[in-house]
């Protein structure tokens, strides 16, 4: 196989800080493997089509790494030059990760790319949902903000990752299609938290209802 190659498809970066899982999104998307051994800064460019059935169309993506440069917030313009597409990282176990993808990394984009750049911000590591040390609705509230997708995905877990590209792919082809890209996982939270509420809500009745029960067979027999 040939090494991939910069300038066949539409340009797409990646930006975060070192270890929030950027080569791993990449990773799975592009060759459907997690390798969490991967050394720091291993990868350049990938190459992927994808397919968007929503659409009908197919859009190739030329993807960019930030090659470990990110640690010493060197990314040059060259770096963000002719990019159509980014994809802004942070690991939601760890704040700052999420700090400095506001002040740091959308000032960058900001201040580098072409104003009509379509961006889209993930929340890597959603495995570890039980450490998560950002606010889910202050992320999206954030992504809102600035027009970005929102995703929570999961590299190690392969979860999020194609929704992410594929809506993002979305997003640039056809910027005035009516989706709401940022509430789908959103919603699917709320039914789990729905369906969850309901059985307590069941089992409290069953519980009090059985309570009364009780209560009356002791009224009755004494
Ligand atoms: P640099 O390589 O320093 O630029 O960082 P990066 O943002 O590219 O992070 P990388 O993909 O190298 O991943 C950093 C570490 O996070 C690795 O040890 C991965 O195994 C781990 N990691 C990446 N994605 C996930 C994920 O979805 N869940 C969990 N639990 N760990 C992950």
């Amino acid at each position: 196989m040939s090494a991939p190659t910069a300038g066949q498809g539409k340009k797409l970066v990646f930006v975060g800080d070192s270890g929030v899982g950027k080569t791993c999104i990449i990773a799975r998307f592009t060759r459907g493997s997690f390798d969490p051994n991967s050394p720091s800064g291993s990868a350049g460019f990938s190459n992927k089509t994808i397919e968007i059935p929503e659409l009908n169309r197919s859009l190739a993506l030329d993807i960019w790494d930030t090659v470990g440069q990110e640690r010493f917030r060197a990314l040059t313009k060259y770096f963000y030059q002719g990019a159509k597409m980014a994809i802004l990282v942070y690991d939601i176990t760890v704040k700052e990760s999420f700090d400095s993808l506001k002040n740091y990394w959308y000032e960058d984009i900001k201040e580098h790319a072409e104003e009509d750049i379509v961006l889209a911000i993930a929340g890597n590591k959603a495995d570890l949902y039980d450490k998560e040390a950002v606010p889910e609705d202050e992320a999206r509230e954030f992504a809102k903000d600035i027009g970005a997708i929102f995703k929570l995905t999961s590299a190690q877990n392969n979860s999020g990752i194609d929704e992410l590209f594929n809506d993002l792919a979305i997003k640039y082809l056809d910027p005035n299609l009516e989706i709401n890209f940022s509430d789908n996982q959103k919603q699917e939270h709320k039914k789990e938290e729905e369906v969850q509420q309901n059985n307590t809500i069941k089992l409290d009745k069953k519980d009090v209802s059985k309570e009364n029960e009780k209560q009356n067979n002791k009224k009755s027999c004494c």
